[in-house]
């Protein structure tokens, strides 16, 4: 029997779950919207909310998963990678809870949990799995090899796709995070009414600053010839933008199929959830002969459900961390 509560304040969402015997049975995410008014996530000003939302999003999460603080057996929380401070407020509330109650504590990477939200639901990957993990931060391949044993096979060498969209949306005016609304937006565009070149970068990485660019001057450019260019093409820009994208990130992975001679394929990470992205890869279940799998909405952007389901393994092969643990900001696999 294992009741596992797991805190994640990596970036902007303030996150508590509960996972009973491997189900998770709550998971209560706390969105901060004061970053719309900046166009970005402020550390400073994530810090202070993480600050204010961690206590009710324990209780709400407790109340949710009708479970007692004296029931639960172990804390698991998120020490990295992530904003500094951010991290600081899980970490610490983790090990103060931890302590008043003399439970055991689970350090989780973020990144891994991002892909571990594969086993939370069925049907789960089967090892090995690669897992396209796509977010604000990160972009990577990922050979995943056991719950804890992943290798990194391919990264973005400098933006994440998930800025890719945030960066575009930025350029077409639209309040951050961009990404979902570039989704909506492109759902009634055509995505082959423009085109942006694609990054020439070897093996398996990516790069996404030179796509930024050129998005940059494609629009600049427009602009310059009609001033309501954005206004009066917004969804054609989202659709075509979206699928140059979602091109760049499947080639790789397919490449990446090939060489590794993988037909299990996943996807984690906020991009994730990008319906594009979704029916793209559906396509490729069908050309490709792979297994795909894809998370619920809820486990793909920053949730503590992925960093729960991490605990529980961690918790199964009793893999805890002390008091004296610190968060991470870098932290690698
Ligand atoms: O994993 P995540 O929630 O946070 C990080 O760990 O970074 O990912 C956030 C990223 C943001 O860039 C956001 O714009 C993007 O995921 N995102 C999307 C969609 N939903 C979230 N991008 C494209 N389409 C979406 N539907
Ligand atoms: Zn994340």
């Amino acid at each position: 029997m294992s009741v596992i509560i797991a805190i994640e304040s990596s970036c902007d969402e303030t996150s508590v779950a509960i996972c009973n015997n491997g189900k998770i049975t709550a998971n209560v995410i706390a969105n901060q919207t004061i970053h719309e008014n900046y166009g970005g996530v402020i550390p400073e000003l994530a810090s202070r909310v993480h600050q204010q939302n961690i206590v009710p999003a324990i209780q709400q999460a407790l109340t949710i998963a009708k479970v007692n603080k004296k029931d639960v057996n172990a804390v698991a929380f998120t020490q990295g990678p992530g904003l500094l401070g951010a991290l600081l407020v899980g970490v610490s509330f983790a090990k103060s809870f931890a302590l008043a109650l003399d439970l055991p504590l689970i350090a989780v990477n973020h990144m891994q949990a991002h892909i571990l939200a594969h086993f939370i639901d069925d049907p789960k990957p089967n090892f090995p799995f690669l897992c396209l993990t796509v977010s604000g931060g990160h972009t990577q391949i990922v050979l995943v090899k056991d719950y804890f044993d992943m290798e990194i096979v391919g990264e973005t060498l400098d933006d994440a796709a998930g800025e890719a969209f945030d960066k575009t949306a930025k350029l077409l005016n639209l309040p951050y995070p961009g990404g979902p609304l570039i989704d909506k937006h492109a759902q009634n565009g055509n995505p082959l009414a423009f085109k942006f070149p694609v990054p020439q970068i070897q093996d398996l990485n990516y790069s996404f600053s030179g796509f930024k660019t050129a998005i940059l001057y494609f629009i600049r450019d427009k602009q310059k010839e009609n001033p309501l260019f954005i206004e009066e093409n917004l969804a054609d820009i989202c659709a075509s933008v979206q699928y140059s994208i979602i091109n760049i990130l499947l080639n790789k992975l397919k490449k990446a199929a090939k060489q590794f001679n993988c037909k299990e394929i996943a996807i984690a990470g906020g991009v994730s959830a990008n319906s594009g992205l979704r029916n793209a890869l559906m396509e490729a279940k069908e050309s490709m002969g792979w297994n795909v799998y894809i998370p619920a909405f809820q486990y793909c952007t920053d949730n503590a459900g992925m960093i729960a389901i991490a605990g529980y393994h961690k918790f199964l092969a009793k893999d805890f961390v002390g008091q004296d643990i610190s968060p991470m900001a870098r932290m690698n696999f």
